[in-house]
């Protein structure tokens, strides 16, 4: 199987921009591609993107024509980025960055600081060494970066109710070394060197009306007020909006709650947008017409916020889901691969593509 991690050994291909295959704009048949959809509503459209994407001429293509922006899928994690104590590997990232340049769609940087996503030699470490490497890492990360980055996903996912710690944080070596507070240290160190990027908090489950959703929503609510009141800059909040149709939802609901943010002067992103079709039917195209369903509802719901300001897609198309890695790890033998995202596994429009256009233009 090919995992991210081995996909490209060794080389990274940095001489393809991510606009060196097409005009920006209008996809071959002459549509409105979800960029321009995006801009005519007022909204930075996106995905993210992994290495993969560069040996994948017909992806990059896709990237080249439908985003003007695109966030870090893997490269800036903190395992990815760094196998062992002392080496950093930029490599992905920077190469992912100056494509991005050399083509002028912007970038989003994910994550700065989780606590998952830890390799075992952070495992071993006291509580005061955990410290000094939250802190050199912010210094040596944010600071390559700086002035690089549209926003910076600054931490991700601060509440976890599976992990069963009060208050609903998620547990990890920077929970365990610091509690609550190293939350707002990793803002006001990131917002020390960089100027520029807007930092976001990143959430997941918010969206649904689920036990998890109804859970994080209270605590994350605090949290930001307690930042905002300590004057740390945050800037925006982000709901990662993996759609999950098997659980329940209430849309409008969620649109409030994420409107609470506006009212605290914050943007709001959809992060990592796509849907999960597990619960829908085995037909494929009555699968995808589902999906187009619940994607263009969530979005006619949030997109009444006026400060929902950034679309982004976890991937654009179905072949490189982290839904696929799911499936391949947990259900081989199953003839349903997931299809969550706008394109399908050779590029071509599925009619969630044509759905979330419908919903930007209708903002
Ligand atoms: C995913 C990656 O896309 C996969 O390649 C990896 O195997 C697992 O993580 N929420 C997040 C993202 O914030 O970082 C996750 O990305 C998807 C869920």
């Amino acid at each position: 199987m090919i995992s991210r991690r081995n996909f490209v050994s060794g080389a990274i291909p940095t001489v393809l921009g991510l606009g060196a295959m097409a005009a920006p704009g209008a996809n071959a048949a002459g549509e409105m591609t979800l960029a321009e959809a995006g801009r005519t509503a007022g909204l930075l459209y996106g995905a993210s993107i992994s290495e993969e994407a560069f040996a994948d001429p017909d992806y990059l293509d896709l990237y080249a024509r439908e985003t003007d922006i695109v966030t870090t899928d893997v490269a800036l994690k903190f395992d990815w980025l760094r196998p062992s104590p002392a080496r950093f590997e930029f490599e992905r990232a920077d190469a992912i960055v100056s494509a991005a340049k050399r083509s002028g769609k912007l970038v989003r940087g994910h994550t700065l600081i989780w606590n998952d996503n830890a390799p075992e030699w952070l495992r071993r470490l006291s509580g005061r060494e955990v410290e000094r490497v939250f802190d050199e890492h912010i210094e040596v990360v944010v600071g390559r970066y700086a002035g690089k980055l549209h926003s910076w996903d600054v931490v991700n996912e601060p509440f976890w109710p599976m992990d069963r710690q009060k208050g609903g944080w998620r547990n990890g070596p920077w929970f365990a070394a610091m509690g609550p507070s190293y939350v707002e240290r990793a803002f006001s160190r990131a917002a020390s060197i960089d100027k520029t990027a807007k930092l976001t908090l990143n959430e997941a489950q918010c969206e649904g009306n689920h036990e998890w959703g109804r859970a994080i929503r209270p605590p994350l609510a605090r949290l930001i007020d307690d930042l905002l009141a300590k004057d740390v800059s945050l800037h925006a909040v982000g709901f990662q909006s993996h759609l999950q149709p098997q659980w329940p939802a209430n849309y409008l609901e969620f649109a409030d709650y994420a409107a609470s943010f506006a009212a605290r002067g914050l943007e709001i992103y959809l992060t990592e947008f796509d849907v999960n079709d597990q619960s829908f039917p085995d037909d494929s195209a009555a699968r995808k017409t589902a999906v187009a369903e619940t994607g263009a509802k969530f979005l006619n719901a949030i997109l009444r916020a006026p400060a929902v300001k950034m679309v982004v897609n976890w991937q654009l198309s179905d072949r490189y889901s982290w839904y696929r890695e799911l499936w391949r790890r947990n259900a081989p033998t199953s003839q349903r691969s997931p299809s969550p995202l706008p394109f399908d596994d050779r590029c071509r429009p599925n009619p969630l593509r044509a759905a979330m256009i419908g919903s930007f233009l209708a903002r």
